[in-house]
């Protein structure tokens, strides 16, 4: 172990950056592998309840306390009709997803998606097909979902047994129209024109909801910031939000540069930001656009299988793909990924963890019609997600530091704040992301008063490749005595390679 790190702060409750949206928490269903077939959705399953949908899954969902789920898509909304997955179910047909070149059996659509979510407790952020669809069907489908009565598509919603609208407020313009590999994929100009087009008819029908314009695939991708500029230049009027997506992993097996990563997330949210607030001056405009990070996690272990599927043995119903194990330092990373997130809630206000079930998702089902578990990165976003609501402080810090291969000085530890004034609680996350070097933590806190430590949950595990399987969790979160208030002041301790909730309070 080399010598001690240390993070000091001052917290003032009178320091804010913003309150947290709760939508910060959200996640993704895609039909893809299987995450809605023998993940959300089992008829004949022992745990199943009278609509198919597994009962133990939908636990582990409120636990995650999720409030909006993407959905259909990712990759495969962009070949999708919608018609297909509604009414009947006997008379719905079977269709080729050519995104991840499997059968689509289409016995879930939106209504049984939307009667799913009510039962989590969350509800539906939409995706429209832009790729191989455009204006019109955007259209039909939100006249579906969202009009009241007395039209073509909201009775033929009441003839298929719904007859209140499903009132979804955000719509999602395509996904990931940059990207070579999307099916309809478009230039900037293309996309930004169809965007604009179908977004200001979109508003026209349901002035209330709210419209996320499609950014790019991903920092790497070579059209980034351009694309942002342009399509931005053609939707500002008529958007709320542009979309983020990015997905990291060690690769090289490098885990100290691994937990760097999270600095080129916060990176590629500040050079967002600015391309909005550019295309905001250039506007001369008055409304900010804000950012929706709808795609975020670790993806990469599952790569190779995942391509020997789609390349080899295609057009199979609901195949096991994406199905990344995570271990511990997974769940470090995407604690490090979540303090991202929370530290721009002035500007982040959506983001959703992709995805939610088997497919490079926090819970998992055993293919063949097992148990339900929790993967690592459960934790991190089950504690974010329950303790994160509230308003993120502007701490004073100083800090030690480090060097990774590939980033010069990274924090030892990263940690956002969260204060609740109702509950009377902050929280402060924290990851201390040395792997060598335990680091104290000193707060001061004595604006807040007589404040105590409530808990101190700890994520820790010696081997850093550990994981959970349905037989076992073996990294699962603890409550230590590693911190105290005395005099107004915090003193904690954050040992090396782990995620930490301080939760302090009257
Ligand atoms: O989440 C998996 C895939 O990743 C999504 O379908 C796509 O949007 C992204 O490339």
């Amino acid at each position: 172990m080399s010598e001690m790190g240390r993070i000091k702060m001052v917290l003032d409750k009178d320091y804010q950056l913003s309150e947290v949206d709760k939508r910060l928490f959200g996640s993704f269903i895609e039909h893809l592998g299987r995450a809605v077939y023998d993940g959300i959705y089992q008829p004949g399953h022992p745990l199943s309840d009278e609509d198919g949908f597994r009962k133990d899954v939908m636990d582990l969902v409120r636990e995650l306390n999720v409030p909006i789920i993407r959905y259909p898509g990712g990759n495969f909304v962009s070949g999708f009709r919608w018609e297909d997955s509604v009414g009947p179910r006997d008379r719905r047909p079977k269709r080729l997803d050519l995104a991840w070149r499997s059968t689509e059996s289409n016995q879930i659509g939106i209504q049984e998606f939307s009667k799913w979510t009510k039962k989590v407790d969350s509800s539906v952020m939409m995706a429209v097909n832009l790729g191989t669809r455009g204006v019109q069907d955007a259209l039909n489908l939100l006249e579906y979902c969202n009009h009241p009565a007395g039209t073509r598509y909201s009775d033929l919603r009441i003839a298929h047994g719904d007859r209140d609208p499903y009132d979804i407020k955000v719509w999602c313009l395509g996904n990931e129209m940059d990207g070579p590999w999307q099916i309809g994929h478009k230039t900037a100009e293309e996309y930004g024109r169809l965007a604009e087009e179908t977004a200001k008819a979109m508003k026209l029908i349901d002035p209330g909801i709210e419209l996320v314009s499609c950014g790019s695939s991903n920092v790497d991708m070579p059209t980034f910031p351009e694309w942002e500029a342009t399509t931005l230049e053609h939707t500002y009027d008529y958007v709320d939000y542009v979309s983020m997506h990015n997905y990291y992993g060690n690769r090289d097996n490098d885990t100290v540069d691994y937990l760097a990563g999270s600095d080129d997330m916060d990176r590629f949210i500040r050079t967002v930001i600015a391309t909005c607030d550019y295309v905001k001056a250039k506007k001369r405009g008055k409304k900010d656009i804000n950012l929706s990070f709808d795609e975020w996690n670790v993806w990469f272990h599952s790569n190779e299988e995942d391509d020997d599927i789609m390349q080899n043995h295609p057009w199979q119903h609901h195949p096991s793909l994406l199905e990344d194990q995570y271990n511990f330092e997974d769940a470090l990373m995407v604690g490090l990924l979540l303090i991202t997130l929370m530290k721009h809630a002035d500007r982040v206000k959506m983001a959703c963890l992709a995805q939610l079930v088997n497919v490079i998702a926090p819970i998992m089902t055993e293919a063949g019609g097992g148990k339900s578990y929790r993967q690592t990165i459960f934790y991190p976003f089950m504690h974010a997600s329950t303790y994160g609501r509230g308003i993120v402080l502007v701490p004073s810090i100083h800090q030690t530091r480090h060097a990774t291969k590939n980033h010069d000085e990274v924090t030892d530890c990263e940690s956002v704040v969260v204060y609740n004034p109702e509950k009377e609680e902050i929280s402060i996350f924290a990851v201390n992301r040395t792997l060598d070097k335990d680091v104290e933590l000193e707060a001061d806190i004595r604006s807040f008063g007589d404040y105590k430590v409530r808990e101190h949950i700890v994520l820790e595990h010696d081997d850093l490749k550990a994981v959970n399987t349905a037989l076992g969790e073996q990294v699962a979160p603890k409550i230590v005595q590693q911190s105290k208030v005395e005099d107004g002041v915090l003193t904690g301790l954050l040992h090396r390679a782990s995620w930490n909730v301080i939760r302090l309070g009257k």
